[in-house]
């Protein structure tokens, strides 16, 4: 039977190094499966040694744009067009590398951002990188904001409002803190005054296991609640200072945390959840407000390259 009691898990084990397991010292070749890369077939130092700053989000798409995106901003040379994706070996995620920073894709939901993340964190540590910086830029509802507003996140929260992620290993539940790292927020909060373009927040994120049912929505296959319960829960939520609500934070937050790495969120609403729960916005219109986390993180990583 299942043991659920919570062990709070919010030491560092190891505060010098990223990886924070034993067991990888003892092998002879670490094959990171999903990235299609591994310690005996790359010179993972010399590809990636150099990394500061990992964008991640969850469409290979947008995290190519993103990459080109950076280029320019850079003013990196080459061409931005001949950025190639790291992982075309595999259709699982793709990276691509432009100068100290990384952008990856990572899927959809919790499972998938979690083991994209074990990967890059070896990744990470095999290459010897030091002092890198993460940020998750996504797309999330929003909860009584307009929408194409930015919610830098402060706390990250589960479907319960709780500051924590439950991990299940070998048969029993570990906790883990969600906390993410106060200075990057802030940081973040004053490149958006800088810029000047668009509204942002700095706000708890709420982080689900579903898109439909589980983000109170009424209008996936199944529904088992009426749209006056959807609208007490959601309520319940805007007023424990929840923002936005979107599906991979809280794991990202917890392993950034027992890993050693500075890690924020930052998220677009593409919709206020009080008004509905379709995305009928224009596609053009989308496609702006998905570009906006973008333009926040790039200046934040110009800004603090210039103080390099
Ligand atoms: N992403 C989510 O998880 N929820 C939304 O409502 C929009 C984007």
């Amino acid at each position: 039977m299942a043991n659920t009691a919570p062990i709070l898990h919010s030491d560092y084990i190891e505060k010098e190094q990223y990886v924070q397991n034993p067991h990888l010292d003892n092998m002879e070749e670490d094959i990171l499966y999903h990235l299609n890369l591994g310690t005996k077939t790359h010179n993972l130092p010399a590809m990636f040694g150099d990394i500061k700053f990992v964008c991640v989000g969850g469409s290979a798409n947008r995290m190519r744009s993103f990459a080109q995106f950076i280029h320019q901003h850079l003013e990196l040379p080459g061409n931005a067009d001949d950025i190639r994706d790291i992982c075309e070996g595999t259709d699982r995620y793709s990276m691509y590398k432009v100068g100290p920073v990384l952008s990856i894709s990572h899927g959809m939901g919790v499972p998938s951002i979690s083991i994209m993340l074990h990967e890059l964190i070896k990744l990470l540590y095999h290459a010897h990188c030091r002092d890198v910086m993460l940020f998750r830029i996504g797309t999330s509802g929003g909860i009584g904001l307009p929408p194409g507003t930015v919610v830098i996140t402060d706390k990250v929260v589960d479907s319960f409002f709780r500051p924590q992620f439950e991990q299940v290993v070998l048969g029993k539940v570990i906790t883990r803190s969600t906390e993410l790292d106060k200075g990057m927020a802030e940081e973040l909060l004053l490149c958006s005054n800088e810029l000047s373009s668009f509204p942002t927040i700095i706000g708890n994120t709420m982080c689900t296991h579903d898109f439909y049912e589980g983000q109170g929505r009424l209008d996936g296959a199944l529904c088992s609640f009426s749209i006056e319960e959807k609208l007490e829960y959601l309520k319940k939520a805007h007023e424990a200072g929840i923002k936005n609500i979107e599906m991979e934070s809280t794991v990202f937050a917890a392993m950034c945390r027992v890993c050693n790495l500075k890690a924020a969120v930052i998220c677009v609403t593409l919709l206020n959840r009080l008004e509905g729960d379709q995305i009928s916005t224009p596609h053009d219109v989308l496609v702006e407000y998905q570009q906006r986390p973008q333009y926040l993180v790039a200046h934040f990583i110009k800004k603090q390259l210039a103080l390099i």
